[in-house]
């Protein structure tokens, strides 16, 4: 399947209108491309104990695995109060890991740049993926 990078940034950038990040002030919108086209977001969604704040690729990632969708073929992430683009943190970079594969294109956008790269460069030496293979 094609992937409509145009279509996937776009669902990030809308996705950050629902951004719950009070403490930070760092809007972060996330969007997943599932194999069948659907593409889900999410949105970071902060906590007055900072700790128990959720990212953005998470809160898609959850939302997708709830709605039945367990494979994804390309990741966004939109950070507007960023000039540079930023990468997913290593929790998120894990967390993605479970349903994606190392050749999963990241695509990654602040608000003067933006970067593109693949899910095992931002993850390498994955030493679960057998674990998963068994899946
Ligand atoms: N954040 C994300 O949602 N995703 C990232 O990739 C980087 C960080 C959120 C967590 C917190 O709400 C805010 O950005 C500042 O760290």
């Amino acid at each position: 399947m094609d992937i409509d990078r145009q279509r996937l940034s776009a669902a990030a950038r809308a996705a950050v209108e629902a951004s719950y990040s009070p403490y930070s002030r760092f809007r972060v919108g996330a969007a997943l491309l599932c194999p069948d086209g659907t593409i889900v977001t999410g949105a970071n969604v902060e906590n007055r104990s900072y700790g128990l704040t959720l990212c953005a690729e998470r809160a898609a990632v959850a939302a997708a695995v709830s709605g039945g969708h367990r494979s994804f073929l390309a990741v966004a992430v939109f950070t507007p109060d960023s000039a540079q683009a930023v990468a997913p943190c290593g929790a998120c970079r894990q967390v993605l890991s479970e349903f994606a594969g190392p050749q999963t294109p990241v695509l990654m956008r602040g608000s003067a740049d933006s970067r593109e790269c693949t899910l095992g460069e931002l993850y390498p030496m994955d030493s679960l993926q057998d674990l998963k293979d068994r899946q």
